[in-house]
């Protein structure tokens, strides 16, 4: 089994303090108009690199669900002290549970190559409010590196189609680093 493949280590990869800047994570923040008193979903959160930092932005008045399977990357979270409107919850991203029709934003980062990706991008939906925006951010077709292996990325078409397939409008793509792009769009 290769090193990432072993849970534990894999949350201690994704709890890497490197991660937030190489995702730019603070950029992403901005970038989607997330503000005090929002509500906010991030659907496989790992150790919490977006979770966290999104719950001190929609402060007290607001509420971040991070959602999970991996129960190791969620306990990282909780050592971390995170704000108490971040809810952690170990759940699959396909059926969180969480109340339909509550969310101002749904964040999937790095999570489509890794599941089917129509069931994830359904939950979204039902996630959101009407107006609601959903964020993906995925590996460049590009970007030359062995993992993900290309086969498994998921392109800008194919991402575009899978996110009108789940009821989503209003694309807009960015080339986000060299390695990655962002993907957003709205619930109507
Ligand atoms: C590449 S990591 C990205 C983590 C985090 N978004 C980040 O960028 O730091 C993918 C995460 O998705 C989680 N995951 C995979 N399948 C999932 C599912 N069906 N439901 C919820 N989480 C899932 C994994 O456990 C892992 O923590």
């Amino acid at each position: 089994m290769e090193a990432y493949d072993n849970p534990k280590n894999r949350a201690r990869i994704l709890g890497s303090d490197r991660r937030a800047e190489w995702l730019k994570v603070d950029e992403i923040i901005e970038k989607t108009g997330v503000s005090q008193g929002m509500v906010c979903v991030d659907l496989g959160c790992g150790a919490g690199t977006l979770s966290i930092p999104l719950a001190e932005k929609v402060g007290s008045t607001g509420k971040v669900y991070a959602i999970d399977t991996n129960p190791d990357a969620l306990q990282v979270i909780k050592e971390k002290n995170p704000p108490a409107n971040l809810v952690v919850l170990q759940r699959n991203a396909t059926n969180t549970g969480v109340d339909a029709s509550i969310a101002n934003c749904c964040f999937m980062i790095l999570l489509l190559h890794e599941v089917p990706p129509e069931g994830v991008l359904a939950e979204a939906h039902r996630l959101l409010k009407a107006e609601g925006k959903a964020i993906t951010l995925e590996w460049r077709m590009d970007f030359d590196s062995p993992r993900p292996p290309s086969n498994e990325r998921i392109d800008r078409d194919r991402m575009e189609q899978l996110m009108a397939g789940a009821g989503f409008t209003s694309f807009e793509y960015t080339e986000w680093s060299d390695s990655h792009y962002v993907m957003t769009a709205v619930k109507r």
